[in-house]
């Protein structure tokens, strides 16, 4: 499956911060917006991902993130040319996707959980139909939000509602198959001259192939569009981060974990940014021969040991002691 990242807008909610720059550019915490949702595609198995960006903004994206061989993925660029809406995505991205199913994701949605590795994988393995992902919120009316029958059954959804029907908002990700481009061919601009996402996603639901699946409390589901919304999303970040040591939002990470690429490739990566904190944390990561692997455990991170190569076998004991130090047990 092929991924876009939906990285255009004006940011205007965000002026002047975004008067020069690409609001997917600008720092959550450690780290650039884009990383994050790039991560996310990355942890749902996607190598493949085109971005989108505003006019004009290409060559910063690039700059940034190059082919993406640093990740073990390919990443491709294209312009929008005017915010028209998220749906056309699909159809800037119709050579892209070359008749295949894809996910989109918004380069200003956040999401961090246990099990969301598994959960997107589960979706992207669906080819028939889309899904989409709903998350509690007590703002709705800033978002799509989900209308549910009496029996609990999706019924509808609305953009913006002044009077939501539910407190369930739809994320900015989204998995599609082959058909999308062409529902999207059909849509109508909304009176606010965009192309819905919502109006994709209902499409669907009227043939009754929207799958909706319910990001649940132990899920965080950010967006970054406002001054308070990205402060927000930063302090998340730092919290989580300062309190378990490791990082949010790593795609140097996420690809060696999954095994995209090799020590080589994360210490190179590190070099680059060696005076940071980022750096000295993939440093130590491609320096450890602790390897906290996807687990075949839905959610549960598997400490694996690997043999070091000093022959007097000191590192092994040393490590050894340490996690029965940790643990409690021989
Ligand atoms: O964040 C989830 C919400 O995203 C969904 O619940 C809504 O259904 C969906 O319409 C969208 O609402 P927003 O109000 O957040 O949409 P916004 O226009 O702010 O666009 C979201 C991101 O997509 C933003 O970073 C800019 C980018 N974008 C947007 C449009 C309309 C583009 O790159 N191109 C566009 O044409």
């Amino acid at each position: 499956m092929k991924g876009i990242i939906l990285a255009g807008g004006t940011g205007s909610r965000l002026w002047p911060i975004t008067h020069a720059t690409s609001k997917q550019l600008l720092p959550v915490w450690d780290k650039p917006m884009v990383f994050y949702p790039l991560s996310t595609l990355m942890l749902a198995g996607i190598r493949d991902i085109l971005i989108i960006t505003a006019k004009g903004q290409v060559d910063a994206f690039v700059g940034l993130l190059g082919d993406g061989k640093q990740f073990g993925i390919n990443l491709s660029y294209v312009e929008q040319d005017a915010p028209n809406g998220i749906a056309e995505a699909l159809l800037i991205g119709r050579e892209f996707l070359n008749g295949g199913p894809c996910a989109l994701i918004l380069g200003d949605n956040l999401f961090h959980g246990d099990n969301l590795g598994d959960r997107l994988r589960g979706a992207a393995k669906r080819h028939t139909g889309a899904t989409v992902f709903v998350h509690a919120v007590r703002d709705p009316e800033r978002y799509g939000v989900m209308a549910f029958d009496p029996d609990g059954l999706p019924l509808d959804i609305i953009e913006k509602p002044s009077n939501p029907p539910s407190n369930l908002a739809v994320t900015g990700l989204y998995f599609f198959d082959a058909t999308a481009p062409d529902r999207v061919a059909d849509l109508q601009p909304s009176i606010r001259g965009e192309l819905e996402i919502t109006d994709l996603n209902r499409s669907y639901l009227e043939d009754r192939k929207l799958t909706v699946e319910m990001l649940g409390r132990g899920c965080a589901w950010l967006d970054t569009g406002t001054p308070a919304s990205l402060l927000q999303a930063a302090q998340f970040v730092y919290s989580v981060e300062e309190r378990q040591g490791l990082k949010i939002g790593s795609p140097e990470e996420t690809a060696w974990r999954l095994g995209w690429i090799d020590r080589d490739a994360l210490t190179r990566s590190a070099g680059f940014s060696a005076a940071s904190d980022y750096g000295r944390y993939l440093n130590d990561m491609a320096n450890s021969s602790e390897f906290l692997t996807v687990s075949a455990l839905s959610g549960v991170p598997t400490l694996e040991m690997s043999v070091p190569s000093d022959p007097t076998g000191m590192v092994f004991n040393a490590q050894s002691q340490e996690i029965t130090r940790r643990t409690g047990h021989d």
